[in-house]
């Protein structure tokens, strides 16, 4: 009844050069499905026993690479930023790359800011290229079009556009080829293999002679070309390498490399039994997590897409629709394809090469004077006496972006900050000083405004007061 249904989209397309991408897409949408119905039926194929902590060879700390810049390998390389994604966590309605970090630019206007100054430190040519969805690109064409008289060579494709499915009737939500946007959705990151062969950019990239390609997620501003992990991959022929970090408390959620059956695999939480979710989490046995930093060699791309060989674990994702109607749909996370790849490893890289916005807390760090911003990159400000971030948590007030900002008239200054809570009707006037552990609690129909210039120092401040 799926494929049905498809043809009868297909179908329904007049050009046949549209018609055929249209086809094209689906076919590897069905193929999704296909899976997804054969995991159900079967249930997860995962063998627990074979699970193993991987061999120390299977992970190379970064410290023990083999230092020597080659600055000449740049011209082999291309960078790549997903970007396909909402901020929807966050509550934006167009690309979360779309938000303002520092001094007005976004995080597509920093991600530019790096490439360019590499390019220039190393007289280098290296493409930045975008991957975006039908969610993302007219936003992300409008940021990058005051690039056109850069001397930077920018490349952007969009990634598939599958059909949202009905959960019930396990048939596709839309009716026709041109149903409204809600009715699709763009399948995770796991798509870039094949929207990048697809799109012909992995055919243009290696006719141009470029050998490799740093992926990353478009929010983390630590994610910047090095040259120690660029030489290593020269070097040691491997055809991907995972940058992984050691996992603290805080980040139960990330998928973990595991040796399973002597290959290097990415496993994530979807993946982990019930029985075994506390292993998992416990930083133990699973000392490190994928920061989704990936060094790939295109021409592997290019060999496992065309073989179709690309088997990546199906994540399911339920969604609710506006009109109450329940669907799913189907992704792949791209750190999967891991398996497919030739003498894969991990190199367990320092927490400042992963510097990601999930949150606005998240925000709140990376647009505070704990970092300092050097060419689009983000270091934490020397001044800061422990190099460890503080754990900040901001209540629902300022889940959103646009409430977020609203609530401070200008970022705090948080060098000696341990740890923040907010929660309730809290605003902050400019220059407010927050020091080791501060908890502000607006309860219920009050609200609390921080003056402007206060000192706060391990202080607890609650209820009605206006301090
Ligand atoms: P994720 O969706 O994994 O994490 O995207 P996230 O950014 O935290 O999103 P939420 O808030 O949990 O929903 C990681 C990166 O992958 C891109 C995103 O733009 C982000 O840079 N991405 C995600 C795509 O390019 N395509 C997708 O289909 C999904």
């Amino acid at each position: 009844a799926m494929r049905a249904e498809l043809n009868r989209l297909a179908n329904a397309i007049q050009d046949m050069k549209a018609r055929r991408n249209f086809q094209n897409e689906m076919d590897h949408f069905y193929s999704l499905f296909t899976r997804y119905l054969s995991e159900k039926a079967k249930g997860t194929k995962l063998d627990w026993d074979k699970v193993h902590e991987p061999k120390p060879d299977q992970i190379i700390p970064y410290d023990q690479l083999p230092v020597g810049e080659s600055p000449e390998h740049l011209n082999k390389l291309a960078v790549l930023k997903l970007n396909g994604g909402l901020g929807t966590t966050m509550g934006c309605v167009g690309p979360k790359s779309a938000i303002e970090v520092r001094d007005g630019m976004t995080f597509l206007d920093l991600s530019v800011r790096q490439i360019e100054y590499l390019n220039s430190k190393y007289d280098v040519n290296v493409p930045f290229i975008l991957m975006n969805s039908f969610n993302t690109d007219d936003d992300t064409m409008r940021i990058i079009q005051k690039y056109g008289s850069h001397k930077i060579d920018i490349l952007t494709f969009n990634q598939s556009r599958y059909p949202r499915i009905n959960k019930e009737s396990l048939l596709p939500m839309p009716r026709s080829p041109a149903s409204d946007i809600s009715q699709w959705y763009p399948p995770g990151h796991g798509d870039v293999f094949e929207s990048m062969y697809n799109s012909g950019i992995l055919d243009k990239l290696i006719a141009e002679g470029k050998e490799y390609v740093f992926i990353s997620n478009v929010d983390n501003l630590g994610a910047v070309v090095d040259l120690n992990i660029l030489k290593y991959m020269v070097d040691s022929d491997a055809e991907f390498i995972m940058e992984v970090t050691n996992k603290t408390k805080a980040d139960i959620k990330g998928g973990t490399l595991i040796d399973y059956e002597d290959t290097v695999r990415l496993l994530e939480v979807a993946q982990v039994p019930a029985e075994h979710m506390e292993d998992f989490k416990s930083i133990n046995k699973f000392k490190i997590f994928n920061t989704n930093n990936l060094w790939i060699n295109l021409k592997a791309i290019k060999r496992v897409t065309e073989e179709k060989e690309l088997n990546l674990e199906v994540i399911v994702n339920n969604k609710t629709l506006d009109n109450g109607v329940k669907a799913i749909q189907l992704e792949t996370a791209v750190g999967a394809a891991i398996k497919h790849f030739r003498n894969a490893h991990g190199v367990n890289v320092p927490r400042s090469r992963f510097l990601p916005v999930k949150s606005t807390s998240d925000l709140f760090l990376v647009t505070s004077d704990l970092y300092s911003l050097n060419h689009g990159e983000l270091t934490m400000n020397p001044k800061r006496l422990f190099q460890t971030v503080p754990l900040v948590k901001l209540g629902d007030e300022f889940k959103k972006v646009s409430n977020f900002l609203a609530r401070f008239q200008s970022p705090p200054h948080i060098l000696e900050l341990d740890h923040l809570t907010v929660t309730g009707d809290v605003t902050f006037g400019a220059g407010v000083q927050l020091k080791g552990t501060v908890i502000i609690v607006a309860n219920h129909g009050s609200r609390i405004d921080i003056p402007p210039y206060s000192v706060l120092e391990n202080k607890v401040v609650s209820g009605n007061l206006r301090i």
